[in-house]
């Protein structure tokens, strides 16, 4: 169904994230019939470039960052038509009267702004849209992460950007919620009548969150140095996935029902302290190793030079709740790792009592996986009986769903999704700003533990799981984390 016609404004669209994820994102799209014919896509950014250039610079992006096979030569052209520039400096006062004139030519078009520079021009461009007089009833503002990198800069984003904004126009984005798998957890869990009701600290053992890349920091060592994983990862992604599996029913799907919902966990979240950040924790940093069979190097190495920033992060949470109470969350994620995987896992406890001889391995407990990336899919481990007339012997077996063999189709990147949603005006699954300040508020006290308690980072070999110590975070539990899919 195609969306409202539109003109986005794109600043930093000379950047990484607009060429490997935005624009293949708003092709698709387009490709696919979505985006209307009147619709512009408006680059901004500080270079001098003409239309023209930027047009190129786009076709070789879309070369790049599109398999061949989805690239037509004619949709390819169609699509690039629909391209302009302008030179604004986000920071100072050049382009802006030029960025009017040509949004003045169509004063009834739906609006975006996307904001994929760094946070600390958030501000001054929404000061400029406003003085410019660019902002109406049908503008909206995308905010990339990183909002801040504590609770304090964080509010001060939020507050210049909610000076000119009001909230419902704001669209803070965080791209695991446009995964597909994670809103099929919203469907799992609330469009069944099986899961719901185990989900409880009766029934649930613990939860595993695991968010691996084989990446490493590739060129954004400068951003990731000041960043580090937990600010990087944990502190947005992880902390939403860990919202959608713990949170209770919303009223419904609108955007306040879901993010009031979601709020409440993170406000739930038992605060890490110095007095526990030792035995609950563990930072972890990458060194020369291999990955997928090739030699790579180390985070400093990588780097240039010295540092303690974490690459790796596992972490034992609590959701203080009726539902969770005693219920675990170990959650984990890191560079360089032997895949790149991302899922959810909720094990439920062992059943109490045994009827099957000791022999029969008869007492692994149920697992439901739900695996984000790749291969999306769920599956749910059951135990069965081994075949054939060898007497009553158990195995584990999957009731296995993979969503792309299931359903034959392609699977859309988060951002085509949440993209043509800003243009719809559908929160649902972006962050309202206290959502991000709770996490932030949970993440900083956190921060100050470690800081309060200065470790360096553990080595793990580039390839490996991450530091032992994260495998004895949850072995010490008697637990031990989930082995491959
Ligand atoms: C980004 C992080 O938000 O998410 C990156 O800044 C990370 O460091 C990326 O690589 C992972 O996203 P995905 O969709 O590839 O899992």
């Amino acid at each position: 169904i195609p969306v409202a016609s539109f003109d986005c404004v794109v600043f930093g669209a000379t950047g990484d994230l607009t060429t490997r994820k935005l624009l293949p994102a708003l092709y698709y799209r387009f490709r696919d019939g979505q985006i209307p014919n009147t619709s512009r896509i408006i680059g901004a950014s500080r270079s001098e470039l003409s239309a023209e250039a930027f047009r190129e610079r786009a076709r070789d992006a879309l070369k790049r960052f599109v398999p061949a096979a989805d690239l037509a030569d004619e949709t390819l052209s169609a699509f690039l038509a629909h391209l302009d520039y302008v030179a604004v400096d986000g920071a100072g006062e050049d382009g802006w009267s030029d960025l009017a004139e040509k949004l003045a030519e169509r004063p009834d078009q739906v609006r975006p702004y996307y904001l994929a520079t760094s946070p600390d021009l958030y501000g001054s461009i929404c000061r400029n849209l406003a003085q410019h007089g660019l902002i109406g009833a049908k503008s909206r503002v995308v905010l990339e992460k990183p909002i801040g990198k504590d609770l304090k800069s964080a509010r001060a984003i939020n507050d210049a950007v909610g000076e000119v904004f009001p909230e419902e126009q704001i669209f803070r984005i965080d791209h695991y919620l446009g995964k597909e798998t994670v809103q099929n957890l919203l469907a799992l869990r609330f469009a069944n009548t099986i899961f719901e009701r185990l989900w409880t600290a009766d029934v649930i053992d613990h939860v595993q969150i695991t968010v691996a890349e084989t990446v490493g920091v590739e060129s954004r060592a400068g951003y990731y140095d000041t960043s580090g994983a937990l600010r990087d990862m944990v502190q947005n992604h992880i902390l939403q996935l860990l919202c959608l599996t713990a949170m209770e029913s919303p009223l419904n799907l609108e955007a306040n029902a879901v993010r009031d919902e979601k709020l409440k966990v993170l406000r739930a979240l038992k605060p890490i302290t110095a007095a526990d950040v030792q035995t609950v924790t563990v930072r972890g940093q990458y060194v020369a190793g291999a990955v997928d069979g090739k030699p790579v190097e180390g985070y400093l190495a990588d780097l240039g030079g010295q540092s303690r920033t974490e690459t790796f992060v596992a972490l034992k949470v609590e959701v203080q709740s009726w539902r969770w109470a005693g219920v675990p969350f170990y959650l984990r994620t890191g560079k360089r790792m032997p895949d790149k995987l991302s899922e959810i896992v909720v094990q439920f406890r062992a059943s109490p009592f045994s009827i099957f001889p000791s022999e029969a391995f008869g007492r692994e407990p149920n697992r439901l996986v739900i695996r984000l990336q790749p291969q999306e899919g769920m599956k749910l481990e059951v135990m069965t009986k081994d075949p054939g007339p060898g007497g009553m012997r158990l195995r584990p077996t999957n009731l296995d769903i993979s969503f792309e063999e299931t359903f034959k189709q392609r699977y859309p990147d988060a951002y085509e999704r949440l993209l043509m949603d800003v243009v719809r005006g559908n929160a649902t699954l972006f962050m309202r700003r206290d959502e991000v300040e709770a996490a932030w508020a949970w993440a900083d006290g956190l921060l100050k533990a470690w800081a309060d308690r200065p470790e360096p980072p553990r080595p793990y070999a580039s390839g490996s799981w991450g530091p032992t110590a994260s495998i004895a975070l949850i072995e010490r539990d008697g637990r031990t984390w989930h082995e491959n899919w």
